[in-house]
């Protein structure tokens, strides 16, 4: 979606307004479930940088779950989460990359690097939905910290790919099976 559309009054009561709450629902249960799983890939991964790399962006969402709020809080509504079945699924998926790949191997990490992007990628889809919609709607504020975030999770998404082209491919490419 482009962002560049004419901003037209807030109107509460149009059915798209709906649509953006819902999806903002769905996002914010997301990035709270997030929040448990990224500790749980952090502890399954192989490598330190990995690691690392799930911690910091532990904390990043924590950061996002709050700045969520300010979006509920920017837009005049309440601050609600609904179960979002692609990011559980994405969880599920990620849950047996674990099972599947032998601990202390960097088989592992390629494997959860490959989960974990596909969450990055989930969210840079919903931020870059959200952010347009925000726009559209007139929701000045909300559209800016949404758009912080899509900032955030590019960044996270470039980050993971560094990790997997730098070593973890090329170490795990060695391994026996
Ligand atoms: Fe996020």
């Amino acid at each position: 979606m482009k962002t560049n559309q004419p901003v037209t009054p807030v109107n509460e009561n149009s059915a798209l307004q709906t649509l953006f709450y819902e999806q903002l629902q769905d996002i914010y249960w997301a990035e709270k479930d997030l929040v448990k799983n990224l500790k749980k890939l952090a502890g399954a991964a192989t490598s330190e940088e990995l690691k690392t790399a799930f911690e910091s962006h532990r904390t990043e969402t924590e950061g996002q779950v709050k700045r969520l709020e300010e979006v509920f809080v920017a837009v005049g509504e309440k601050a609600k989460a609904k179960k979002c079945v692609a990011m559980a699924g994405l969880a599920e998926e990620a849950d047996e990359l674990i099972k599947d790949t032998e601990k202390g191997s960097m088989v592992r990490d390629v494997a959860l690097i490959a989960g974990a992007q596909k969450v990055e990628h989930y969210e840079i889809a919903s931020y870059g939905t959200l952010a347009a919609l925000a726009g559209i709607l007139g929701h000045k504020e909300a559209q800016k910290l949404l758009d912080q975030t899509l900032e955030e999770e590019k960044k996270a998404d470039t980050v993971l790919s560094g990790i997997a082209e730098g070593f973890v491919n090329a170490s795990a490419l060695q391994e026996e099976k």
